[in-house]
């Protein structure tokens, strides 16, 4: 698809190591077949097994995904879920959605990185990368995240990176229910360790597409 018809498609965050970018149909078999191994051992990270299902769910569910966020997207309630490639090659997703953005100004984030992905800094460096979208591109105000409490991984990536605790809930992960943390990240300490080697291609577009722009405005005004 192209960016002309679908100005989300030309949106690219590149970092020195990775890029997020809307995954084409053309891409996503490759993501599906990495997204088959996540974890494998103790709590699952996630509210529901997709990634755990039967052929031919696991694929019929892993499509309708993708097309239903571009389907479902509307400038009130939208969710973007990036891939992440590393020279090109898809290693995992970096979501991040929205409701009532002009309003609210705050995004969620999630992510999953396929195994042989994790523990080498990639996931922080993704969330860094669409952290660099919401404060920077978007202009939101907070960032919002949530992780199973035995999440090493996921709470070390937001500690990094100066979410603050902000309160537990009990929450129905897909093997049973268990705390889950929850995490805020403010616009003020975001720009304490805003970098400067993050680049957001395809910013207009993705601002018109989410209704970001007033008709005639532009990104110089
Ligand atoms: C969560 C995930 C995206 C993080 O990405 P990652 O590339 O593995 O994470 P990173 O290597 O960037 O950073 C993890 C940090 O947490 C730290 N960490 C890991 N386990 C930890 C633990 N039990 N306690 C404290 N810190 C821990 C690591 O040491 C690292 O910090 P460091 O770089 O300072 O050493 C990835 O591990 C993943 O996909 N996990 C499975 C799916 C999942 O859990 N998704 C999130 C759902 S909320």
């Amino acid at each position: 698809m192209d960016a002309a018809y679908w100005p989300l498609f030309g949106l690219k965050i590149r970092t020195p190591r990775l890029e997020l970018r809307l995954p084409t149909d053309a891409e996503i078999p490759a993501l599906v077949e990495v997204a088959r191994d996540i974890h494998t051992t103790g709590d699952v990270p996630f509210s529901s097994g997709w990634n755990s299902l039967p052929e031919p769910e696991y694929t019929s569910s892993f499509l309708q995904f993708h097309w239903d966020k571009r389907a479902s997207l509307k400038s009130s309630s939208w969710d973007l879920p990036l891939a992440a490639f590393v020279d090109d090659e898809p290693v995992g997703q970096q979501s991040v959605n929205a409701t009532e953005f002009p309003t609210l100004g705050v995004v969620e984030t999630g992510s999953w990185l396929t195994r042989s992905a994790q523990g080498r800094g990639i996931g922080t460096e993704m969330r860094a990368a669409v952290l660099h979208f919401a404060f920077e591109g978007l202009g939101a105000v907070e960032a919002l995240s949530a992780a199973r409490v035995s999440n090493g991984s996921s709470l070390g990536v937001s500690a990094k990176l100066g979410y603050e605790l902000n309160g537990l809930r009990r929450f129905a992960f897909s093997d049973g229910i268990a705390d889950e943390q929850l995490l805020r990240l403010r616009r003020e300490v975001w720009e304490e360790q805003r970098r400067e080697d993050i680049e957001l291609i395809g910013l207009d577009g993705a601002l018109q597409q989410l209704g970001l722009v007033e008709d005639g405005e532009t990104q110089s005004e």
